[in-house]
Order: structure tokens, then C-alpha cells, then sequence
């Protein structure tokens, strides 16, 4: 006999309290936070040592020659544009599906977002769709890792090379993962990460870029940390005292937090990986979902969420009555944002309220993948918390998809559909 879905008044699947999953601080991150707010360290120049400790972990950890922390990595995005050099009619490649903070920024600089698609397997941008973006104006190109899988960073390191642009990392949610060996975030010239809700170091706030290159680096540190210390080259100088006119530092306490934070790095990004490969494993055996694909060699960087496709016509229910059924289940699972289709985002669609003349409105014939993400991209926010094996809610979930398959045709009935 099969069991009735809770959309149709059956019991519900999922029994899970997400609050278990809440990621909160730390002992260690808590008594870093009331020993600097005892000491009354308000201020960064009273935890520069701290600041120095984070930043050297981060750049020993990439590999990288220099690391310096922002109050955000939307923030640390707007410094790397600035530093890379980009001006008005400047142009760069960005993903048309991916996270707003690494496209908006541009408009700040007078130069203009390109978008290229995205590739179906790892929702990152397309290596092989990019060459035919390149012209004289083209500075750039950005990659970000959407759901901590990497993108082709190899290929997309060869055609900045080929053409003497620049590669930004976009890694607020990719910390931890690698390709061919080296850590996502070193292979660009700058990688920027996040500190903020959901990422495995989480600080409240907070942002940090790792790059090799010198001049990257003073001219990431001159957009907004002002006062606070010196560039390497002395031709930077000018704007030690005040920086370009905006603010970066990161706060003090949420340093704190991220400095203990990463000692726990890799045990994080082992527990999230695991719960991820649990979750995308039981998804797999459904032929009505597609999972993101990763390859052997490379490695996940540690993202709470994950996404899958769902193929209506495969399942024959709609996708917004699959979500209502999983949902009454108990599952946790909505369709992508839909500001995250960046080729048609509504703050870049109106971009002339603020910049004159800048107005992006972009046909969604060029940008298929993005278009799917648009209709059937679906996510799960939270579940591959690293507080956790999230093993057992993986079975609960499975029941909830299987009771669905399994009353497809009393849902219809139900839906009138
Ligand atoms: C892919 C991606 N890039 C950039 C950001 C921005 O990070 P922040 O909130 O630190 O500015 C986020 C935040 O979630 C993100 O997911």
C-alpha cells in the first residue's frame, strides 16, 4: 500500500527541527568576542594582530603572497574591480546566473557587465562560450562557484592568460574546495570569500581577498582602508591617510570570531562535503532529478545549500506543485532566487536610477542555462550545515520525494492540473 502525501492530508515525511541546524558560534569564536569586547578593542588598530593572523592563515592556506580582510566580500568584489583597473567602456565577462555582488560593483566604474552563460553541470561560467565575448574593451572575467562545486578554473586561467585579462574569483561560497590541486580562490588573480550567514566561517560580517600579485594587493588596500596601514609600494602612499573615499575595514569583533573560526576549517569543510555527497546521492536515484556535477579530481568548497534540476515532464507535476507537495512534507526546498539570473536582474534592469544612462535589459534566447535555473533550479538552504551528519534528514527527505513520485496522479487530481 503506498503512503498518502501530506499535500493530500497524509503524514508528513520530514519530522526534522531545522533549528538543530543552526550554525552558531563557537566557544572559542564566543571568548574571543568578550575577551576583545572586555579589553575594549573596538577599534582596528587594536586588533591588528588579530587582523595579521587571520590574513596570514588565509594566504598560507591558498597559497597565495597576500591576504587582506574587507567588511564584506561584496565590498572586497568592488575593491578588485577598482584594483584590476577597470574604467568607463571597460568590459567584463560575468556569469548570466550567479550572485549579484560580483556584477554591480562594475557599474561603479563606468564599465559594463557581459554576460555569458553558464555551464549545466557546475552553474559556473562557460570556458567555451567566453572567446566570443573577448574584444579590444574586454578587462576581465569573473567566475563564481554558485554552489561550492568549481567551475573549469583551468581553462578559464588559459584564456586570461591567451588574452592578458583578468581573472576575479568570486569564492564566498567555494572556501576549501580545489581544482587540479590548488585551492579555489588562488587560481585567479584575486579570490574573494565571505564571512557572512552560511559560509563555513561565518563572522556575522566580514570578507577576506588572497591574490599573489603586489600591485592587486596596494591597490585593493587603497580603495577603502583608510588609515589603518601602509601599501607595499610607496606610489600608493597618497591614499594611505584616506583611501578612495569609502570604508572596507572589516569590524573588529567579527575578526575575532573568523581568527578562531578557522582552525576549524578543514573539519567543517570535510562534515559539510559529507553531507552534501549524502544528500546528492539519495537525489540521484530519482530520474526525475539532475544534481550538479563534480569532477573526481576536483573538491567541493564548503556551501550550506545545494541545488538540483527538476525535470517536470519526467515527474509530470508542475514545478511549483512539486515544491508545494515537498514543502507540506516538511522539506525545505524553493525555487532559486530569481535575482541570482543576473542577465535579467530587476537592480541592473533599472541600473539608470543611479547611473546615468546604464540600463541592462539582456534576451534570454542567449543565455539558455540561465533561463533553466530561471524555471527549474531548485534548492535546499542550510541542509549541508556543518554542524551535523545530516545523514538521517537525507532518508526523511528521499521518503517525501518517493511519496510524491508515488501520488502523482491523486496530485494532479487534486491540483486540478
Ligand atoms: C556567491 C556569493 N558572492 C558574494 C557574496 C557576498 O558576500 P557578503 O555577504 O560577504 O558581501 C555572497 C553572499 O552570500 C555569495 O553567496
Amino acid at each position: 500500500m503506498k503512503n498518502k502525501a501530506a499535500l493530500l492530508g497524509g503524514e508528513k515525511a520530514v519530522s526534522l527541527n531545522y533549528n538543530i541546524l543552526r550554525e552558531l558560534p563557537g566557544n572559542k569564536e564566543t571568548e574571543a568576542v568578550i575577551k576583545a569586547l572586555k579589553e575594549g578593542n573596538l577599534s582596528a588598530h587594536r586588533v591588528s594582530e588579530t587582523i595579521d593572523s587571520l590574513e596570514k592563515k588565509f594566504s598560507d592556506y591558498h597559497n597565495s603572497k597576500f591576504a587582506l580582510t574587507f567588511n564584506s566580500c561584496t565590498s572586497a568584489l568592488f575593491a578588485s574591480m577598482l584594483a584590476i583597473g577597470l574604467k568607463k567602456d571597460d568590459e567584463l565577462i560575468v556569469p548570466a546566473y550567479g550572485y549579484h555582488s560580483a556584477v554591480h560593483p562594475i557599474l561603479y566604474t563606468g564599465a559594463k557587465p557581459v554576460f555569458c552563460d553558464v555551464e549545466e553541470n557546475t552553474l559556473s561560467i562557460n570556458p567555451c562560450k567566453i572567446e566570443s565575448y573577448i574584444n579590444e574593451r574586454t578587462k576581465g572575467i569573473v567566475n563564481i562557484n554558485m554552489w561550492g562545486i568549481p567551475g573549469n578554473l583551468n581553462k578559464l586561467r588559459e584564456i586570461a592568460d591567451k588574452y592578458h585579462l583578468s581573472l576575479i574569483e568570486d569564492a564566498a561560497r567555494g572556501l576549501g574546495g580545489m581544482v587540479n590541486g590548488k585551492k579555489i580562490g588562488s587560481i585567479g588573480d584575486i579570490g574573494c570569500f565571505s564571512f557572512s550567514t552560511g559560509k563555513v566561517i561565518s563572522a556575522g560580517e566580514g570578507g577576506i581577498i588572497v591574490t599573489n600579485n603586489e600591485e592587486l594587493y596596494d591597490r585593493s588596500l587603497s580603495v577603502g582602508h583608510p588609515v589603518f596601514r601602509n601599501p607595499l609600494n610607496p606610489k600608493y602612499n597618497c591614499f594611505s591617510d584616506t583611501a578612495m573615499g569609502v570604508k572596507h575595514n572589516i569590524h573588529p569583533l567579527s575578526v575575532c570570531m573568523a581568527n578562531e573560526a578557522f582552525d576549524n576549517l578543514e573539519k567543517r569543510v570535510l562534515q559539510n562535503n559529507e553531507n552534501y555527497g549524502s544528500f546528492t546521492n539519495m537525489l540521484n536515484q530519482f530520474p526525475f532529478i539532475e544534481t550538479l556535477k563534480l569532477d573526481k579530481k576536483d573538491k567541493r568548497g564548503a556551501w550550506s545549500g545545494m541545488a538540483f534540476f527538476y525535470k517536470e515532464s519526467e515527474l509530470g507535476l508542475k514545478t511549483n506543485t512539486f515544491i508545494e507537495a515537498l514543502n507540506a512534507e516538511g522539506c525545505r526546498i524553493k525555487q532559486e532566487y530569481d535575482s541570482n539570473v543576473l542577465f535579467n536582474n530587476s537592480a541592473l534592469r533599472n541600473a539608470d536610477l543611479f547611473f546615468k544612462d546604464r540600463k541592462f535589459k539582456n534576451s534570454e534566447e542567449c543565455y539558455p542555462i540561465a533561463e533553466k535555473i530561471r524555471k527549474n533550479l531548485l534548492i535546499v538552504e542550510n541542509l549541508c550545515s556543518y554542524s551535523m551528519p545530516t545523514h538521517n534528514f537525507s532518508e526523511e527527505y528521499s521518503k517525501a520525494i518517493k511519496k510524491i513520485a508515488d501520488n502523482v496522479t491523486e496530485i494532479r487530481g487534486f491540483k486540478n492540473e
